[in-house]
């Protein structure tokens, strides 16, 4: 057994970070799955759903297939997120109606992603819920076939709290034909006190470019047309590599690489520099969409909570970006109740909301996650007074997020239509350059193509349009 460690999970050292392949399969294990289904469950960010690629990869190399319907599966994998309390009620919730299941039929039971790597969801999974077959951490995928046939006879756990490695050879079965989510670093040593990634995810590790390249130029290959490059900072890759290289010499040489739709998610705003701003206007092929969170407006809030700039470095680096790169679209996340957060820090963040008129924003309030500096300050706000806040805000964003889809009534777009609606058969969905969800009708032979469209009705989420 390996138990997560908080404390290991807080280290950070100037060890070299190691490139492996270690992911191995016996002949053996590529039969466990033989005339069995399974059926993986993904909650959290776009890093855990990339994650959940890796596994079904996995789990199919073992010989399972996949389904699409949990009560058919041997085999369940919960993906989990820890990032606030209600996604562990959610996967609590699921548990339950698993826990149901297994008593009626034999299914095996996996339990990964960041819940796995917190000691306290570890020690209620040894003490409540045993009849979990396996529990595997974020630094654990690779060894996946191994976890698996382990815990045929007994509950296996497998979490490592280590700083982390990269591991080249995971395969990927992915979600889309169409668009792909591309790695570039994993981890984070941001250490904001509310955020739990850093313990969850280990510390921040650049991918090498050339593994990069070559993957977007594969994807390419095979037809891909959109690459969404992946990390919880990305602005800040490269800084953990030996060479000079950092994310706008990486933006330019996977630009160059003509893929036709680039991507990146998430910038801290922190790291955001003139480089990257250059790039992003000088390629057409970067896509003119940004999210940069926010967290709050206000200064005091913000020195709280770590993040290294001001509501006035903020709106500068706001301001160049709108300027810098035309027609640019700009989301956003933001916390309200804050420990300490005052009525007029509020009024800060309202105020910044309506400077920048966002696209679009994330709210939340504020949950303790234990072991962050932020669970330990005092939190004196009521849940009647944050939930206030959170719809003050939530109304706010809703009005700029419809102005701003209102300026595209009539105008003609690009999207790239990548699947079914899923309101209705007829229509087909997908995104403009500027990350617009945009409903279509159309039929399948437009699947996968980036057409023009003319939009004929805005909503506040959503679009309609016609193919010109
Ligand atoms: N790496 C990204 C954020 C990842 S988490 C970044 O730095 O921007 C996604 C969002 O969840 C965060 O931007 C933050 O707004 C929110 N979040 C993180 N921890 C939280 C917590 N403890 N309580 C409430 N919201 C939180
Ligand atoms: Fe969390 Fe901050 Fe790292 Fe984002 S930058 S993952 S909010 S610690
Ligand atoms: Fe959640 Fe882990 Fe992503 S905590 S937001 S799944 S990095």
């Amino acid at each position: 057994m390996n138990l997560p460690n908080l404390n290991d999970a807080r280290r950070r050292t100037k060890e070299k970070v190691e490139i492996l392949d270690n992911y191995k399969i016996t002949e053996e294990q590529k039969t466990l799955g033989l005339n069995k289904k399974y059926f993986v469950k993904t909650y959290g960010c776009q890093m855990n759903e990339h994650d959940s690629e890796n596994i079904k990869a996995i789990l199919e190399d073992m010989g399972y297939t996949a389904t699409d319907n949990m009560e058919d599966a041997n085999l369940i994998i919960l993906n989990t997120c820890a990032i606030r309390e209600n996604a562990h009620n959610k996967v609590f919730g699921l548990l339950g109606r698993i826990k149901h299941m297994k008593q009626s039929k034999e299914v095996m039971v996996g339990f990964g992603g960041c819940m796995a790597q917190e000691e306290v969801i570890v020690d209620e999974i040894l003490n409540k819920y045993k009849w979990i077959d396996f529990v595997f951490g974020t630094h654990n995928i690779y060894d996946l076939p191994n976890i698996i046939e382990k815990s045929k006879n007994k509950q296996e756990i497998d979490v490592f709290s280590i700083e982390g490695d990269v591991i080249e050879n995971i395969p990927v079965k992915r979600d889309s034909k169409y668009k792909a989510w591309v790695n570039i670093m994993y981890g984070c040593d941001k250490f904001c006190t509310y955020c739990i990634v850093p313990y969850t995810r280990g510390k921040q590790r650049s991918r090498l470019p050339k593994y990069i390249i070559d993957e977007v130029n594969e994807l390419i290959k095979d037809g891909y047309k959109e690459v969404t490059l992946l990390g919880q900072n990305v602005n800040a890759y490269g800084k953990d590599l030996d060479i000079d290289y950092n994310m706008a010499n990486l933006l330019e040489d996977v630009a160059k690489t003509n893929i036709e739709r680039i991507r990146f998610v998430t910038s801290h705003p922190w790291d955001f520099n003139d480089d990257m701003i250059d790039v992003m206007s000088k390629y057409k092929n970067i896509m003119p969409y940004i999210h940069l969170p926010l967290q709050s407006g206000s200064d005091k809030i913000l020195k709280l909570m770590g993040r290294r700039y001001t509501k006035e470095e903020y709106i500068d680096l706001y301001n160049k970006l709108k300027s810098k790169i035309p027609n640019c679209s700009i989301t956003t996340d933001i916390i309200v109740g804050f420990p300490n957060e005052t009525k007029e820090d509020f009024q800060d963040t309202l105020d910044v909301v309506n400077i920048c008129k966002y696209d679009g924003a994330f709210t939340f309030i504020f949950s303790p996650r234990i072991g962050t500096p932020a669970s330990r300050m005092k939190d004196d706000i009521t849940l009647e007074e944050k939930e206030e806040r959170l719809q003050t805000l939530n109304n706010l964003v809703n009005k700029y997020s419809k102005e701003n889809n209102d300026k595209y009534l009539n105008k003609i777009v690009p999207v790239l239509l990548e699947d079914y609606s899923s309101k209705n058969g007829n229509y087909l969905k997908g995104y403009t350059d500027t990350m617009k969800l945009v409903n279509v009708k159309a039929d399948s032979s437009y699947l996968g193509k980036i057409v023009n469209v003319k939009i004929t009705s805005v909503k506040t989420w959503s679009m309609d349009g016609e193919i010109i």
